[in-house]
């Protein structure tokens, strides 16, 4: 460690208790980019106005990648000495308390490989402000609570950038000397720096048009690279229902005549709700049936939902800092899941959402880099765009929607966006709404934004004479700079199934209130004690419905019970956990060398295998073992390679046990043609989790070839080849390049390809993986093609990752250092797994320390990376 205090973060920490109104505010900012592939010139004029009685200097936030041309206060030149330029800031020492302030800079964003600021990708302009970008285009006040109206004018050489972009509404165009042309751009709506964009460049356009419920026309353009036209009908669609539901639900119309959406493929995150102008990852815009599986089509929806949502929830109604990130993001997450609720499977949209909490959140949660929903201090906010943040920030909404009920909540928004629309607010804001609109006291409830970590519960059911008693234990483990934790305000939904499987609500006592049949029980205490009176011999409790609140829970219901759940429960979410849960005791008995004996979950998984009533979607749900990384998180000391053993072993097992039935099913489901209802894709999901139990059989190597090649369909084609890549058939590899051949000039696919090596169940995968950074289409300036690599390897592959060595997290770490070159944003999202050492054995753990101390004392690392890495090593 000594050579590590050498280098401390050179960043200082920021601290929430430290928050103070800006000294300027800003009415109008007026800006004009000259773009050209030499460097982009860019003119602001911005009128500021005191906000406070002090005589403060002027300090504005500007970038070390930018160089300053000249500076003027009311047209007047300033002196040398009249200001003080540094790598971070512009402080002109005395100005009058309003002025306009005219500023011209230069950038030069084709050599822009952060991806944040103006940057140039695949020949085009674009930007990327959130959260702190803006400073690298201008210096300004680039805070949440600084909002402006804006005026952009764009200008460009017509040739290779036809299209020019930005917020609002255009209001002028037109051409100008030497091959150039202009457009000027007019947001009515005041808004922080961070949601300001411009798109310049060469692409086609989608155009549509949508109408308000009160009558308002809106042009819609989605614009994509000329070859992808045809991959972008899904997100119009899903952008059209996105507007309908939002005035459906939430009342909410949007505000502006045009809504475009503009796809970039280097693009740090999914996408980003400029007004009016939203940014997208292409992996968020383009999909057909030959390129995108029916995962990515509904990811597709969900991505252009959320942005929209964001229009009301995060652009109208603002953050005042960016501790309150989970003000916008945790409600319009929230907002996007309950769109795709609407649109598919409520039931199973709720499992996707569960798993995703518990493989990113509850991980988070549980080591080094654990913060809380709003956190109190960071020194790169870049770093806290979290799983907590976003996912379990929609979970601490959700929490309040199901304590108050739809119609309340619904009241509780509308006073939301009344009260601050125009405004940027704080979470605290939100709360109070809910609490003036539902009468509840949420007092307690706050300690979801402030305390981390995952909370335990531990129910203890006993039954006598009719009566059913539950004692619920709540419990949380400290979290760094938090040792003890305050008991959680939860609402805990709960029911009960007669001996025959159906439905009943027995008597509740005070402390609990049916909902249909479900009974809300709500938590407040360290222990919590229900009673439940004529409750039905040989009835079974169905706990933790529709994952009420997130936290852990264990309980003392038996393999009998569980296997009955698993059968008979009307709530899908206790339904499958109840599977996960059987499923895991039996792991994790035999992990521990004890294999039981009366085979449990095996009887339950044969029995679900035959199930042609419940919707295959789900009982492919219920086929589905859980993953290395659930069942992990349930040991003690994690044993990677021992986890995946054994779950190798009991598919195989189920495998053969079934075979007949497999083989007859899948061969049932295998037929008919291709379509995107949701049906098909209910029956695509079953086929390929059957087709993943033929292929360990003996003659699984026919049937997952054949598909592979009859496929006419990449859901089908993708669940094939990754069976290939985990197999050891013989032509393995020839079909791997095949596929690479036939795809390698759409990048999206190649991510694929990447992937489903990186996620191999093979026992030489980490070498496979060294091997394909030196592919030639691998790169380490293309955020999606590293984490389909790099990500996928270290965060989805357990067993790899861990592989006895330390090869997995040599590999990592050097990959981090080599992306940090370029880009450290997307660099740092690299580093969680390297933290995650504390329930390894010991080698393993001195090797992940060894790794993070590694990339600690490379000369130039970013603060991104090193914020991260220094928490990670304590
Ligand atoms: N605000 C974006 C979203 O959640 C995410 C984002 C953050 C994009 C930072 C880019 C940079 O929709
Ligand atoms: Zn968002």
């Amino acid at each position: 460690m000594d050579a590590l205090e050498a280098t401390p973060a050179i960043k200082q920490e920021i601290f929430l208790k430290d928050y103070q109104p800006p000294h300027f505010w800003v009415d109008e900012i007026s800006l004009c980019f000259n773009l050209g592939e030499k460097g982009a010139r860019v003119t602001a004029e911005t009128k500021f106005r005191r906000n406070s009685k002090t005589d403060n200097a002027l300090v504005l936030d500007g970038g070390p990648y930018m160089a300053l041309e000249s500076i003027t206060v009311d047209g007047t030149p300033l002196d040398e000495r009249a200001y003080t330029v540094s790598a971070t800031a512009l402080t002109v020492h005395s100005v009058p308390d309003q002025f306009l302030l005219k500023v011209v800079t230069k950038l030069d964003p084709v050599n822009n490989t952060r991806l944040e600021g103006l940057y140039h990708s695949s020949g085009n302009f674009c930007t990327q402000c959130e959260a702190q970008g803006f400073r690298h285009i201008t210096y300004y006040p680039d805070r949440p609570d600084v909002l402006a109206k804006y005026t952009v004018r764009i200008e460009a050489e017509q040739s290779k950038f036809p299209v020019l972009l930005s917020n609002g509404n255009r209001v002028a165009e037109g051409s100008m000397s030497g091959g150039y042309h202009y457009a000027v751009w007019e947001d009515p709506y005041p808004k922080p720096s961070y949601l300001f964009a411009l798109v310049a460049g060469d692409f086609a356009c989608r155009n549509d048009h949508f109408v308000t419920a009160s009558g308002k026309h809106v042009e819609l353009n989605i614009y994509v690279a000329p070859d992808d036209l045809n991959k972008s009908d899904y997100a119009m669609a899903s952008l059209k229902r996105s507007m309908k539901w939002d005035e459906e639900v939430f009342g909410l119309e949007y505000d502006l005549d045009i809504y475009n959406i503009v796809a970039v493929s280097d693009f740090n995150m999914g996408a980003m709700e400029n007004k009016g102008l939203n940014v997208f990852n292409t992996k968020y815009v383009l999909a057909s049936p030959e390129t995108a599986t029916d995962a990515d089509f509904s990811h597709v929806e969900g991505v252009i939902g959320h942005e929209y949502f964001h229009n009301w929830t995060g652009n109208r109604v603002t953050c005042r800092d960016w501790f309150q990130l989970s003000l916008k993001e945790g409600l319009t997450v929230f907002r996007d899941q309950e769109f795709t609720s609407d649109m598919a499977s409520r039931s199973l949209k709720r499992l996707d959402d569960v798993r995703i909490l518990r493989l990113l959140q509850f991980t988070e949660d549980s080591g080094p880099l654990a913060h809380p929903v709003r956190p109190e201090k960071y020194v790169e906010i870049n770093n806290f765009y979290t799983a907590t943040v976003y996912n379990k920030g929609a979970e601490v909404i959700r929490m309040m929607h199901t304590l108050m009920g739809a119609e309340t909540f619904r009241k509780g928004m509308d006073l939301y966006i009344g009260r601050h629309d125009g405004h940027a607010v704080t979470c605290e804001d939100f709360v109070v709404a809910m609490e003036d609109a539902s009468g509840l006291d949420l007092k307690q409830f706050r300690l979801w934004y402030s305390q981390a970590g995952t909370p335990h519960l531990k129910v203890n059911i006993t039954c006598s004479h009719g009566t059913a008693k539950l004692t619920i234990d709540q419990s949380c483990k400290p979290t760094p700079g938090q040792p003890d934790k305050k008991p959680y305000h939860m609402p805990l939904l709960v029911g009960w199934l007669d001996s025959a499987g159906n439905p009943i609500c027995p008597n509740i006592g005070a402390g609990g209130k049916w909902l249909k049949e479900s009974c809300l029980l709500e938590l407040k205490s360290p222990r919590e004690v229900f009673e439940f009176m004529d409750v039905p011999e040989g009835a079974v409790i169905s706990l933790h419905r529709q994952f009420s609140a997130p936290v852990k829970l264990d309980h003392n219901l038996s393999d009998k019970e569980l296997a009955f759940l698993m059968a008979y429960d009307s709530d899908a979410y206790a339904r499958w956990e109840a599977a996960q849960q059987l499923a895991s005791r039996q792991f994790l008995s035999e992990v521990n060398g004890k294999p039981l004996i009366d085979g449990a979950f095996e009887k339950a998984f044969h029995f679900a295998l035959r199930d042609e009533e419940t919707d295959p979607a789900f009982v492919a749900e219920l086929l589905t073992l859980p993953s290395e990384i659930d069942l992990g998180q349930k040991m003690q000391t994690l044993d990677p390679a021992g986890i995946h053993q054994v779950r190798e072993k009991l598919i195989k097992k189920l495998a053969l046990e079934n075979k007949e039935y497999l083989i007859k099913r899948y061969t049932k489901l295998n037929t008919g043609v291709y379509s995107l209802d949701q049906t098909s894709v209910a029956k695509r999901r079953l086929k390929n989790i059957l087709l993943a139990y033929i292929s360990v059989c003996p003659e699984g190597a026919t049937y997952v070839e054949t598909q592979f090649k009859a496929a006419d369909n990449m859901t089908d084609r993708m669940a094939a080849l990754q069976l290939l890549v985990h197999s050891d058939y013989e032509n393995r590899q020839e079909l791997l390049n095949g596929f690479y051949e036939t795809w390698h000039s759409n990048a999206l696919v190649i991510d694929k390809w990447f992937s489903v090596q990186a996620l191999s169940k093979r026992s030489d995968t980490v070498e496979m993986v060294l091997k394909l950074v030196e592919h030639p289409s691998f790169s380490f300036k293309n955020p999606n093609r590293v984490r389909s690599l790099v990500s996928a390897f270290s965060m989805l592959n357990q067993a790899a990752f861990h592989i006895s060595g330390g090869a997995g997290y040599r590999f990592l770490a050097e990959m981090i250092v080599k992306v940090d070159a370029y880009n450290p944003q997307t660099a740092a999202k690299l580093v969680a797994p390297l933290g995650r050492w504390q329930r390894l054995n010991a080698v393993a753990m001195r090797q992940m320390q060894e790794s993070l101390k590694w990339i600690l004392n490379k000369p130039n690392i970013s603060d991104d990376v090193r914020e991260l890495c220094l928490k990670s090593i304590e």
